[in-house]
């Protein structure tokens, strides 16, 4: 299970990157925006605070295939290390992603709202897929649904391609694309956060730590016992 954070913010990658066990980072051009800087500069920054070896999803911006091919080259040779360049499932992302499939890069079907959007991105090349989950709670079209039929259609013909779920809102929709055979999740920083938190996590430790001082004093560990 694979584990992303859906963010371009410098700071919040940096934290999230020092605890929790990411698997990498994804972006897309509203989150990049966001940031109000320069786009090469910010996405080597992540590459940077990740390394080399985990994952970077990278949204091209051409509606042209011959144009997303060129960003796809040009993102690969700028940024580099695991790179996943994000592929919208249009028409002439299709056929860019069979193009960039050929070239050697890995390649990400984003805006994916159908399970036979995903089946030709599979056939296209992707490596993964990332559908909407919440963009399609939000319009009553139940987005586990369609990642649960897209594994289901995966499964039964032995497709490799990977279901990166995405668009997150609760922490209910990312347990829910878990058990629905997603291989990955990428969430925000806040979600990403909350997947680790539960008040009686914090309250049993609290009693652990009480009980303990209570008896061998405060502050005293079990590398300080005899
Ligand atoms: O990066 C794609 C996806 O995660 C977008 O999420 O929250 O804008 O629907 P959201």
């Amino acid at each position: 299970m694979l584990i992303l954070l859906d963010t371009a913010k410098i700071d919040l990658i940096e934290k999230a990157n020092e605890i929790l066990p990411l698997d990498g980072v994804t972006t897309n051009p509203s989150l990049i925006v966001k940031e109000k800087t320069a786009f090469i500069t910010l996405l080597q920054e992540i590459r940077r605070i990740i390394g080399t070896e985990k994952m970077l999803h990278v949204q091209v911006i051409s509606k042209k295939a011959e144009e997303i091919v060129e960003e796809a080259m040009y993102l690969n040779k700028v940024i580099g290390g695991n790179l996943y360049i994000k592929v919208p499932v249009i028409p002439q992302g299709i056929k860019a992603m069979k193009i960039i499939k050929e070239k050697g890069l890995k390649i990400t079907a984003t805006a994916i709202f159908t399970p036979q959007q995903a089946v030709l991105a599979a056939k296209a090349g992707a490596n993964f897929v990332a559908p909407y989950v919440n963009r399609l709670d939000n319009i009553s079209a139940n987005g586990i649904n369609v990642v649960a039929e897209i594994a289901k259609i995966y499964n039964m013909f032995s497709i490799k391609t990977k279901i990166l779920a995405a668009s997150f809102k609760n922490i209910q929709q990312v347990h829910d694309a878990c058990l629905a055979g997603a291989h990955g999740v990428t969430v925000p920083y806040d979600l990403a956060n909350l997947l680790v938190h539960h008040p009686l996590t914090e309250e049993s430790v609290e009693k652990f730590i009480s009980d303990w001082e209570d008896f061998y004093g405060k502050g005293k560990l079990t590398k300080d016992m005899k």
